[in-house]
């Protein structure tokens, strides 16, 4: 990629330079994934990792609630995101006074809050999850009845795989919703050998036409291990180019849906971010130690 080789080179000699490290969510541009990134992978991966990292500086590509996440992991360190405009239509779905009503309206019942939230809205939590672990961190309370928020559609997806009783809210995610049963069908109809991966921020009648439902780690997990011939990843569309040079024998099949959020993460602006120490990301100390404590929650579980 010879227009984007200037950017490269300056943000890695800048990056070691500054002693910093690029974490990268999955649904980054192979550009960035593939050529600056140091540690890469799913919101669970990447929250994981983060609690390790290295360095004194942390430039986070990816959304606004991915870097807050890291920030309480790294209270001490420098968090950076390249554009604090990347947002999420689920994170932006609730705030910490609807969960407050919620526990007014459901008392005693346990929250189980995806990470695709504000800290503001996990410090209302008793313990954060992912699309990795949901069905995991809610079988963990003894209670039969969970909140799992903010994800309608997510917590659908939960709810067929316990017996658990499970209330949610109205998020969705607007990259996933667009996807319909119907359309995917269609593809299958067009050639039956066409296997469908797909995300749990999906409603559950795509899951249903689906072979394999995952977090964004599992879908690459299951396209690298299983190697079908043709597949469709009903999810962001940059899955599907980072992971093209590994698996050349897979032909991946339209459609994908663009995160706009995602994709405002650009080399010019991870360039700037390290030269002049922008977007900074903090969080208000009032809240900081109670959602950091539903983060290491769901971190520190079993499983
Ligand atoms: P993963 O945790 O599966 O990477 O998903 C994050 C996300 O934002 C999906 O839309
Ligand atoms: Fe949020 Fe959906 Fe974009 Fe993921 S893909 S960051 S859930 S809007």
């Amino acid at each position: 990629w010879p227009v984007f080789a200037p950017y490269i080179h300056a943000i890695n000699r800048v990056k070691k330079e500054r002693g910093a490290v690029i974490l990268a969510h999955n649904y980054q541009t192979p550009e960035i994934f593939h050529c600056v990134a140091d540690i890469k992978g799913d919101s669970l991966q990447l929250a994981r990792d983060a609690v390790s990292v290295d360095a004194e500086i942390i430039v986070q590509c990816g959304v606004h609630f991915m870097a807050e996440t890291s920030k309480l992991l790294n209270p001490q360190k420098t968090v950076l995101i390249p554009d604090g405009r990347a947002g999420c239509s689920l994170s932006e779905s609730i705030t910490g006074a609807d969960v407050r009503l919620l526990r007014e309206r459901y008392p005693g019942v346990p929250v189980v809050t995806y990470v695709n939230t504000s800290a503001e809205v996990k410090a209302e939590t008793d313990i954060c999850c992912t699309s990795a672990n949901a069905v995991d961190v809610v079988n963990s309370f003894d209670s039969d009845t969970v909140l799992c928020i903010p994800d309608e559609y997510l917590a659908m997806n939960v709810a067929n795989q316990t017996t658990k009783k499970i209330l949610t809210w109205k998020g969705h995610c607007e990259v996933h919703e667009r996807f319909t049963a119907d359309e995917l069908l269609e593809y299958k109809r067009a050639d039956p050998r066409i296997e469908i991966v797909a995300h749990p921020e999906c409603h559950p009648s795509v899951l249903a036409v689906s072979d394999y439902a995952g977090s964004t780690k599992g879908m690459i997990d299951y396209v690298k291990t299983k190697r079908p011939a043709r597949v469709l990843l009903v999810t962001e569309c940059s899955m599907a180019s980072n992971i093209q040079s590994e698996v050349r024998d897979v032909d991946f099949v339209k459609p994908c849906n663009l995160c706009p959020h995602m994709k405002r993460i650009t080399l010019p602006k991870i360039l700037d971010s390290l030269l002049f120490m922008t977007e900074e990301v903090t969080v208000d100390p009032t809240i900081a130690g109670r959602a950091r404590l539903a983060v290491e929650r769901m971190i520190n579980l079993k499983n």
